[in-house]
């Protein structure tokens, strides 16, 4: 047995070597080719789009829903759940992702090429990229259409860190030797004792928004890059929303690309088993604002600068908005869900159906469909439930490199797997 258990150790060392390392070897820069404007390959339908604070709904301006997206997916951040809402979306549209090959990341934490796409070459068009990068502005800009419009997702600083603390932390060496039980307190006590800038995958575990941008999560507070850092990103993002308001988020998106309701609808994915309740205590929670200062400062901003958009979407025009849509999202889980809520791991019958699970712990929930759905709304029932890796694989994504993990033992899966996927919330 203790044989195995080395052996099992051995192995599944040398898998999280060979994923980390994957990173591609030969860097080249495909030619320079001038993006087209636009990527939408028929004119969409326009429809009207009401343009006052719901006093007085369709006054006859029509609008044409947007197609060209890039959605920069944080980490720990419900997106999951949002680019199940963008898988639809495409669908709908036949729009052409971006996709990685053979994982569901461009190599992250490298920063993000247009060489790592997908049966990329110069001069394609395609609407959206939405798969885990380290941002690269230059670079998208090279591959996505002119129109293209930047959204990305914010969470707060000190859940998140609690949320990559609990996925990440055993995949970063130096938390090896934090001692005690409660390594995430012990850690916030005296952070700098064991943080280690230079240590591997260090960016988990602090300031891994900011870090996700591309920027450098290791700046002082009051390093001028710090403003730059955020400059870019406002310049660069039409919509940033926030995890605490995502229906509220939604709502903006809406108005923003010019979709429609039911473009939002949403069932919450890849969530943590009493994951509503936070786990940090007040002086956990400053501590780890201050040890997250860049990232409580960006969300700071955006926080902000939302609110702003909210007032002038109109506040009651927003809350009635939320009110439809969370409606609506109650009449799918009616029609779609067994039971009408999310289950444990253990009581979900279809394999299809099965997210994917962190550290042997099953934590994360899922949903059983409802076996006499009508059928109406059989397929939309089916998509909207469906896990990011099955969806990924049905639309045509090979995630050979992902699912090497996925047919072990989940005992012995440890620490591999929750690099790869992990929960979102
Ligand atoms: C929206 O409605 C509020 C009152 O509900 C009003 O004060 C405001 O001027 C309206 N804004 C627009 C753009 O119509
Ligand atoms: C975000 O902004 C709202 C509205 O101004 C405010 O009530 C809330 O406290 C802010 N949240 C954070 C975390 O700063």
């Amino acid at each position: 047995m203790c044989k195995g258990l080395v052996l099992g150790t051995v192995v599944t060392t040398c898998m999280i070597l060979f994923y980390c390392l994957s990173t591609p070897q030969i860097h080249f820069s495909p030619p320079e080719f001038p993006v087209p404007y636009s990527c939408a390959h028929r004119p969409a339908q326009p429809h009207s789009k009401p343009t006052s604070n719901g006093s007085q709904q369709s006054t006859g301006q029509t609008c044409t829903p947007k197609v060209d997206i890039m959605f920069m997916k944080t980490h720990k951040t419900a997106s999951s759940t949002f680019l199940n809402i963008l898988f639809r979306f495409g669908e709908k549209h036949r729009l052409k992702f971006a996709f990685p090959d053979s994982r569901n990341d461009f190599f992250y934490p490298s920063l993000f090429e247009r060489s790592q796409v997908k049966d990329y070459r110069p001069g394609m068009c395609f609407n959206i990229i939405c798969n885990h990068m380290r941002f690269n502005a230059a670079e998208v800009a090279k591959l996505l259409p002119t129109d293209t419009s930047y959204i990305t997702i914010l969470r707060d600083p000190a859940e998140l860190f609690e949320s990559s603390f609990h996925y990440f932390g055993r995949l970063v060496p130096f938390t090896w030797k934090i001692p005690g039980d409660d390594k995430l307190t012990e850690f916030l006590q005296n952070p700098h004792s064991y943080f280690d800038p230079e240590g591997f995958n260090s960016f988990y575990l602090k300031n891994l928004l900011f870090f996700d941008f591309g920027q450098d999560n290791t700046l002082e507070l009051d390093d001028p890059w710090v403003e730059e850092g955020i400059k870019l990103i406002t310049d660069r993002f039409q919509l940033v929303m926030l995890v605490e308001y995502f229906e509220e988020s939604l709502v903006l998106l809406k108005d923003a690309l010019c979709w429609e309701m039911e473009d939002l609808l949403f069932f919450k994915l890849n969530a943590r088993k009493g994951s509503t309740v936070s786990k940090l205590t007040p002086e956990l929670r400053a501590r780890a604002l201050e040890w997250n200062a860049i990232d409580w400062k960006l969300y700071q901003y955006f926080n902000h600068t939302f609110w702003k958009k909210v007032d002038a979407y109109g506040r009651q025009r927003m809350a009635k908005d939320v009110a439809e849509l969370r409606r609506r999202n109650a009449e799918m889980a009616s029609i779609c869900i067994e039971g009408g809520h999310a289950v444990e791991a253990g009581s979900i019958q279809e394999t299809a159906m099965q997210p994917w699970q962190p550290i042997g712990e099953k934590s994360i929930m899922g949903y059983n469909l409802k076996k006499n759905v009508d059928k109406a709304h059989r397929k939309l029932c089916r998509k909207m439930l469906m896990p990011e890796l099955q969806y990924l694989t049905e639309l045509g994504v090979n995630l050979w490199i992902t699912r090497l993990w996925g047919h072990r033992d989940i005992t012995r899966t440890s620490r591999a797997d929750v690099l790869i996927q992990g929960a979102e919330i």
